[in-house]
């Protein structure tokens, strides 16, 4: 049976590349909010490999955008089986010494209050699916200090926490996990990291280059498929954290 499946920010990046991972025979919500004409052509990808695609605007930096992602995908479907929580981003390089309440809210807001409130709203729809699961994403910045990333790192810090919280509350109903990519080679670093520093990083990598989207999206297929595991993150870094 086709499953029916919301990713958030499956514009570009990782989102995209998880949207044609996952396409075959499924029906998906790609979620985007600025980046339209990239949604459009994950969109047609999704279709090319057999899938039936849905477009969804929605801003989830604000709680208007969540409820209204919600409410576009609850009444298109009753139920879902799959929530990918991808949708996120560094919003703006700070250092401690320079923390603003409102750029706390903002990184905050994107990175883990939309991930929270819509798996909450999604919860309902979830039960109805198949084998349902949630899949969040974290970050490398969550696990060792990276400086000028101190705030979205704790943000997804959180993200990491909660998905442990509700994968022991949704339990046996609902499987919770997350990925956590290291350096990925995506239009996040276009906006956050010069060439220098991508070159750095990889350097420091002992597998010796920054990831690619697939890289991360083939663990995400892994987490949907894999139906014993719940409440674990699965980290994608190439070794440049080792737990
Ligand atoms: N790349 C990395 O090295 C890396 C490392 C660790 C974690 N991550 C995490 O992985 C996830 C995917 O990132 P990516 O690397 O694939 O970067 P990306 O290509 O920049 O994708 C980010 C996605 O998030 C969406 N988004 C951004 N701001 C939004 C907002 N206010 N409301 C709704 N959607 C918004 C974007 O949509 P629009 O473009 O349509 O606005 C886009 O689809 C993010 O959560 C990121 O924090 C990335």
């Amino acid at each position: 049976m086709a499953k029916i499946m919301v990713i958030t920010g499956a514009s570009t990046g990782i989102g995209a590349e998880t949207a044609r991972l996952l396409a075959e025979g499924n029906r998906i919500f790609i979620h985007y909010n600025v980046s339209r004409e990239a949604a459009e052509q994950t969109a047609s990808e999704v279709q090319e490999r057999g899938g039936t695609a849905h477009l969804v605007q929605a801003d989830l930096s604000g709680e208007a955008g969540c409820n209204a992602l919600y409410s576009e995908v609850s009444v298109m479907t009753n139920r879902i089986d799959v929530l990918v929580n991808n949708a996120g981003g560094l919003v703006q390089r700070q250092g401690i010494r320079e923390l603003e309440w409102s750029l706390m809210e903002r990184v905050f807001a994107l990175n883990t209050f939309s991930t929270m409130l819509l798996s909450s709203l999604l919860v309902p729809l979830l039960e109805k699916g198949t084998d349902p699961c949630i899949v969040n994403t974290t970050s490398i910045a969550a696990r060792h200090g990276a400086p000028t990333a101190t705030l979205y790192g704790a943000a997804k810090g959180a993200i990491d926490s909660f998905t442990r919280g509700m994968a022991a509350e949704l339990a046996p109903a609902i499987r919770v996990n997350a990925v956590a990519p290291g350096v990925i080679d995506t239009p996040f670093h276009e906006r956050y990291s010069t060439p220098q520093r991508m070159k750095q990083f990889q350097e420091n990598t002992p597998l010796k280059r920054n990831g690619q989207a697939a890289d991360v999206a083939r663990a995400i297929q892994f987490l949907v498929e894999n139906n014993f595991i719940t409440g674990e993150t699965i980290d994608v870094n190439g070794g440049l954290f080792m737990r």
